[in-house]
């Protein structure tokens, strides 16, 4: 079976899958009230659901695989979705974004389950600001984990810090001095407009572009695209071990570069994290023997995917926030 490919030439190796829509966490861009269940919702994909999911993927091209979520940790069976998911051939990347609460105390026996990757979220240095954030005091806890991710030697640790105006925008003094020893991958992320923070949005919404000027003249060089890199735009410095990436979804260009698709925790697949519909895979994960219809109907649906987002013209399509599709 040939890899993924859509109109626009563009190839999916990389699949994000959110297993639990649920977070504990309560970010003021994403769920500033805190997750509350839909008592009509159905339960998230179950071990052996994933596991058939993971296969047709697989069989697609895919080999790099992200847990997430809403928050990947809060759903019990976590390392047993990663280790089954480690096993399936094909997979040669298992990544995390998490919110880093249980980073600590799970790290070991998530890197024993086959996990290689981790995004934390980390939108703040600054204990007071990164609380009013994210609703919790638990910024040292978390810097603790992904310290010991770095003495763990786990191959990827990457940092997302999402850009709020008049929050944390004028904090990257304190972002250079954690970057010189550390060898972590921050990535600035644009906010993005979504169906429930449009308010929100219009207050703190900032484009990178600022930031990006004092990178180039602190001498922080901007990489040339990797062939297969994502959407975003890697800055080094020969003084620093870290590296700076800037995702900014409203550029030139940036649905270029996508290399991802997304399945929600109730197993629809969502071609862009801002498109219209989704495509229910559920039925076709419950045996075994619907490997080949389920391989042919994701064929299927690549040659629907847009050339880009509509976010400039404010369409968000039908993502309330980014907990519901996994981010
Ligand atoms: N805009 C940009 N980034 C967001 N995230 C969540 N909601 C938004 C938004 N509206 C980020 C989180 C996390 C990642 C999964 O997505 O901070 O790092
Ligand atoms: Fe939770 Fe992540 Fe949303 Fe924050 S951004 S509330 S950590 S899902």
């Amino acid at each position: 079976m040939s890899p993924l490919a859509d109109r626009y030439g563009r190839r999916f190796p990389y699949l994000r899958l959110s297993v639990i829509p649920a977070c504990n966490f309560r970010c003021t861009y994403c769920l500033p009230h805190g997750y509350h269940a839909d008592p009509n919702a159905s339960q998230p994909l179950s071990l052996a659901e994933i596991t058939r999911l993971l296969r047709g993927f697989t069989e697609l091209g895919m080999h790099k695989l992200r847990i997430t979520g809403g928050e990947p940790s809060v759903r019990q069976d976590l390392t047993d979705i990663m280790r089954t998911a480690a096993a399936v051939p094909g997979v040669t990347k298992l990544a995390m974004t998490t919110n880093g609460t249980l980073l600590s105390r799970r790290l070991s026996e998530w890197m024993d389950a086959g996990l290689n990757a981790i995004n934390v979220s980390v939108d703040s240095l600054d204990r007071a600001v990164f609380a009013r954030i994210t609703g919790h005091d638990r910024l040292e806890d978390i810097l603790g984990g992904i310290d010991q991710a770095l003495a763990a030697d786990l191959p990827s640790v990457k940092l997302n810090a999402v850009l709020l105006r008049g929050v944390n925008d004028e904090q990257l003094p304190s972002w250079l001095d954690y970057l010189r020893e550390r060898r972590v991958g921050l990535r600035f992320i644009e906010l993005m407009q979504t169906g429930d923070n449009l308010p929100f949005f219009r207050d703190h919404h900032v484009r990178a572009e600022t930031l990006e000027t004092q990178l180039s003249q602190g001498g922080w060089q901007l990489l040339p695209r990797a062939a297969d890199a994502g959407p975003a735009r890697e800055y080094r410095h020969p003084d620093y071990a870290g590296r700076i990436g800037i995702i900014a979804p409203y550029s030139k260009d940036f649905c270029a570069g996508c290399n991802r698709l997304r399945v929600t925790a109730t197993g629809d697949l969502r071609l862009c994290l801002f498109g219209e519909f989704g495509i229910p895979l559920r039925p076709l994960l419950q045996a075994d023997e619907q490997l080949e219809e389920l391989v042919r109907a994701i064929g299927g649906q690549i040659g629907r995917k847009e050339q880009g987002h509509f976010l400039h013209d404010g369409r968000t399509g039908i993502t309330p926030h980014l907990a519901s599709t996994g981010g």
